[in-house]
């Protein structure tokens, strides 16, 4: 029930739209008071963070600005892991206070290179909403990490801003891939 197929994968529920508002407005609430007078930066990663940073935005009743990064990763031909560069990155976040919004940490390398990024700017502070968080995935420790929607398994999730190659961004709700058991030999 309510399994949905895209291309050559299925996916099951893990977590129903008001699910993700409920646990969202407590996020937002939780900012209200600990940003209270502060005017924070929030900085959206794109494109997974789309739909929370939205639906985040909504429940935060205090002055703040908003905006948008995207971070391409490539293979270097030296390099033993993905090399990654940052665009759109506001150069104005000395002595400002910075929440960097992402849709999933997951190996946290995306996250440890915007803050280290963010931080040569010599901010007030960075702190990091997650909707979601992968604590078995993690292969760099994220101290900055202050708010997470839903822990979850190391498993593949698609919808509300997660996509499978490209697809799915648009759900409401997020899913994760179905593990089909191999028959008996
Ligand atoms: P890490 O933390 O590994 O994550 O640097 C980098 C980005 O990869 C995407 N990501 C996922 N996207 N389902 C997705 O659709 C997943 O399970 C998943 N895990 C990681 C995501 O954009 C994250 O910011
Ligand atoms: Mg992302």
């Amino acid at each position: 029930m309510n399994n949905i197929e895209i291309e050559d994968r299925t996916f099951e529920i893990l977590l129903e739209n008001h699910t993700i508002s409920k646990r969202t407005r407590l996020i937002g609430i939780q900012i209200n008071v600990d940003y209270e007078k502060r005017c924070p930066v929030f900085i959206g990663v794109l494109n997974g963070s789309f739909l929370f940073m939205a639906d985040l935005l909504k429940e935060v009743e205090i002055p703040c600005e908003i905006g948008f990064i995207r971070v391409s990763s490539y293979e270097g031909a030296e390099s033993s892991g993905s090399i990654k560069e940052a665009f759109g990155l506001p150069d104005n976040l000395h002595n400002r206070d910075i929440i960097i919004v992402e849709d999933i940490v997951d190996s946290g390398l995306t996250l440890n290179y915007v803050i280290n990024e963010i931080q040569k700017q010599v901010p007030a502070s960075v702190k990091v909403c997650s909707l979601l968080f992968k604590p078995a995935a993690l292969k760099v420790p994220i101290k900055e990490l202050e708010y997470v929607g839903f822990e979850i398994a190391n498993e593949f999730v698609v919808g509300y801003g997660l996509d499978y190659v490209g697809l799915g961004r648009n759900l409401k709700d997020i899913y994760r891939e179905k593990t089909v058991l191999s028959p008996l030999p």
